[in-house]
């Protein structure tokens, strides 16, 4: 008998760089995904082939450890998979072997490496007879990607196997949980790659973990002056216990805490801090609004964040803040970067009658330019949001 798990990618609506910061973020799993064709092995071995030369074909032992192939090696986020279950102690009797392809632009912010960790898991899950419930899974999935080196918070595993068809998703942390929410009609999501491509285990990974770092540190370095402010508020000294952002974001004088908080941390640190802050506020309206069908409201919270992440975060690119231009004078509601920045994509939305004029204006003033062509369908598209990862009998 032969399978076939199809797994999406995502896209980022709002919400970014909060997720290892412990607040919620707010994507869409979408209508491109990672397909892994398999048979299942009496052996607990994994061979992988895909049509693409740049993936070649691999195989591994399904035994601990499991050791790391080269860096940059596709094989490493099926590994990851692999040790991650191995390590929550799910037998791995039998192994599969299979052909992995996919439409998710690759390297481009759009999760198609969470989406080839989460399909392999499925995949020797269902070699195994084995079920965990989904939100267990993303949870083990997103500390098992940690292992090709990207200290990733948890969204994307969440996104691909928690993905409803009409609908963002409102990720949670800490414990993790997902609430989906529809996307008003007449309105879509227009994906523009800027070219540069965004490889989650090169360079991008140790400037993504750094900001991660300086994310700690600032907060650490500011427990002090926030429990200050708190017990000063209630006027009881008791009350400093150690702060999270999700305490903060919750804090009732924001100004103030962030104007008590500047003025201890470095520069540096302190935009970190305030990107946090500002965008984890910015999630929770963008849900509003989204709920209140005042998508023109949502864009707006997508041009604050973009402008957020530019200049607080340090994380856009001038090609990024380019195509985020272009499409705010081609008239769309709102654009931003998406996914981890450092390159990748920006994502625009747009009702119906603007996604022409922005694809033709992107076009002319973006792609054309730099490509000497228009854009093809993995560099430019619409993308839907889309039903959650499935493994079905081919
Ligand atoms: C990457 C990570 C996610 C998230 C985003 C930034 O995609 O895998 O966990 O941190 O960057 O929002």
């Amino acid at each position: 008998m032969s399978w076939r798990v199809t797994a999406p990618g995502r896209v980022n609506l709002i919400g970014e760089h909060t997720d290892y910061n412990g607040l919620p973020v707010f994507p869409i799993a979408i209508d491109r995904d990672v397909r892994v064709d398999f048979r299942v092995l009496d052996d607990p071995v994994v061979r992988l082939d895909s049509p693409s030369a740049r993936f070649v074909p691999f195989a591994f032992q399904l035994k601990r450890p499991i050791e790391a192939a080269v860096q940059g090696d596709w094989s490493n986020y099926v590994r990851a998979a692999a040790r991650g279950l191995l390590e929550h102690g799910v037998p791995l009797e039998r192994g599969i072997e299979g052909t992995v392809t996919g439409s998710v632009p690759i390297a481009s912010g759009l999760s198609s490496s969470s989406a080839l960790v989460v399909a392999s898991a499925l995949a020797l899950l269902k070699a195994n007879g084995v079920t965990l419930p989904r939100l267990e899974l993303a949870a083990l999935m997103a500390r098992a990607e940690r292992f090709v080196g990207l200290q990733g918070g948890g969204m994307d595993q969440a996104a691909c196997l928690h993905g409803v068809a009409g609908h963002a998703l409102r990720i949670e942390f800490d414990p993790l949980r997902v609430t989906p929410v529809p996307v008003p009609e007449g309105w879509r999501w227009v994906v523009a790659s800027s070219l540069v491509p965004a490889e989650k285990s090169a360079g991008a990974r140790e400037q993504y973990n750094e900001r991660a770092r300086q994310c700690r540190e600032a907060l650490t370095a500011s427990v002090g002056v926030v429990a200050g402010g708190r017990a000063a508020n209630s006027g009881n000294r008791a009350t400093s216990t150690a702060a999270t952002y999700r305490d903060l974001v919750s804090a009732p004088d924001s100004d103030g805490l962030l104007s008590r908080v500047r003025r201890i941390l470095s520069p540096v640190l302190f935009r970190r801090f305030r990107h946090v802050l500002t965008e984890g506020s910015r999630v929770a309206l963008a849900e509003r609004a989204m709920r209140d069908g005042d998508m023109r409201r949502f864009g707006h919270l997508m041009v604050r964040s973009h402008e957020s992440l530019r200049d607080d975060y340090e994380v856009s690119t001038d090609d990024l803040d380019a195509i985020v231009a272009i499409a705010l004078d081609a008239g769309v509601a709102g654009a931003r970067l998406t996914g981890a920045g450092f390159g990748g994509c920006a994502v625009a939305l747009c009702d119906d009658g603007t996604v022409a004029p922005l694809m033709e204006a992107l076009t002319a003033r973006f792609y054309q330019p730099r490509l000497g062509n228009p854009p093809t369908r993995d560099v430019m598209f619409v993308a839907k949001p889309s039903e959650g990862a499935v493994v079905q009998e081919a």
